[in-house]
């Protein structure tokens, strides 16, 4: 007889609850499924020679120091490479005001316990980061759901619930470029209006930004921390999506006061961040042009953002609306109302083609008729025949309930 695990975990359900992507991904992991499931790279582009010589350069130069134990803060030069990158995109930042993180994922966790305290509400842009609301929701907030719109947060809707609060809100937590999961991008003047309300109302603002670099067209908007004003804004990057998601290398760019606080939390969680992949990654920025690796990023992801715009367009019912992202790795498409899409899931499946339920992205249990697709992992052949796929399948559901609403109609009209 083994330990009865599940009263133990007893309490902890709500705060550790499996997240709906994951659990998807083992699914669409086969590999006759087209997946727009997931949110990854694609690793044809990884520069696994560059990284592997860095390791190497690494190793042979201070192999002992890369293998020691780090300070918590990281890796000084890795500190103030990054600052100065940041300072030519504006984002003010000193190498003091920046913590190294085992991915933005880990600061998200770092933000949620230095910042949640029992009690808490957190406002949050409605589509949100599933796994920043895994994150938060460790520490069982109550949500602040903000309506989107093409712009971005509607910053009214927010100024209305920030006034209308009994208690101002832990922070407000933003994905402001290419949103995942919606891929929309928050215009200057939204960012400037909910900086203005982020002061008004002393709410401190975290800006999530892993896809900033990845823009394939239009003009870049300027993070809230490069904005007038911005210089208690929370900047969280990663090298996820531009180098590589394997080596779990992020940062985040804060005051200082938070970022001691950060720190304390952090040698709490895993002491500091792989001392040698720290090293490499600076060894391979030094080494390589990143800025030129990106914009080959950029190429081949634009070329799959409009395989699946034209897909949808041609494949797609017309009652259905999708957002044309300027970059990032995600477009979102919105069926009709009565359609849902958790259910339309288990048919696509069986078509070998996957996609996320929005509803996995809202905290009030709405979205359900909405999906997030992914097109920077499958090649522009499959993206367009998975389009293909979930088109005809799309139109099938919705012939069958316009015909199921003409019975009940016709029905009740003889009644
Ligand atoms: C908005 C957002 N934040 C954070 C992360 C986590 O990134 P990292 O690999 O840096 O932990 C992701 C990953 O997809 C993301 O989409």
């Amino acid at each position: 007889m083994g330990l009865p695990w599940e009263r133990i975990f007893a309490g902890s359900e709500q705060r550790l609850k499996s997240s709906a992507i994951r659990d998807l991904l083992a699914v669409t992991a086969q590999p006759d499924v087209i997946s727009f499931a997931g949110g990854l790279p694609a690793p044809e582009l990884f520069p696994v020679d560059g990284i592997r010589e860095s390791f190497e350069r690494v190793m042979r130069a201070e192999g002992a120091a890369a293998l020691q134990y780090g300070p918590t803060e990281g890796h000084m030069p890795l500190r103030a490479f990054l600052a100065e990158r940041l300072s030519m995109r504006g984002v003010k930042a000193s190498p003091e005001e920046i913590l190294i993180t085992t991915g933005s994922q880990q600061a998200l966790g770092l933000l949620g316990t230095v910042l949640l305290p029992r009690g808490s509400s957190v406002l949050i842009e409605a589509p949100s980061y599933v796994g920043a609301l895994q994150a938060f929701t460790l520490h069982e907030p109550r949500y602040l759901p903000i309506r989107m719109d093409s712009e971005g947060i509607v910053v009214e809707d927010a100024r209305q619930v920030l006034k209308s609060a009994s208690v101002t809100p832990a922070f407000a937590y933003t994905v402001a470029t290419f949103q995942n999961p919606s891929g929309v991008t928050m215009s200057l003047e939204r960012r400037t209006g909910l900086l203005a309300l982020s002061r008004e109302f002393d709410l401190p603002l975290i800006e999530d930004d892993p896809y900033g670099d990845l823009r394939f067209s239009g003009a870049a908007v300027p993070a809230f921390r490069a904005l007038d004003g911005g210089d208690d804004a929370v900047y969280l990057g990663t090298f996820s999506k531009t180098l590589a998601p394997g080596l779990r290398l992020g940062y985040v760019v804060a005051p200082r006061a938070l970022i001691s606080r950060l720190v304390l939390a952090k040698q709490a969680a895993d002491l500091h961040t792989d001392s040698l992949a720290q090293r490499a990654v600076l060894d391979f920025c030094q080494h390589n042009d990143l800025a030129a690796h990106v914009a080959e990023l950029c190429a081949v992801y634009r070329r799959r953002r409009d395989a699946m715009l034209s897909a949808l367009r041609q494949y797609m019912p017309s009652s259905c609306s999708w957002t044309e992202p300027d970059g990032g790795l995600f477009t979102w498409v919105t069926l009709p109302e009565h359609v849902n899409t958790t259910e339309l899931l288990r048919e696509a499946v069986e078509r070998k083609v996957a996609f996320v339920p929005g509803n996995a992205f809202f905290t009030d249990g709405s979205g359900g008729n909405t999906m997030r697709l992914n097109f920077s992992h499958p090649s522009p052949e499959k993206i367009e025949e998975g389009v293909r796929r979930l088109g005809e399948l799309v139109t099938q559901r919705l012939s069958n309930v316009d015909q199921g609403s003409t019975f009940e109609l016709a029905g009740s009209e003889s009644r």
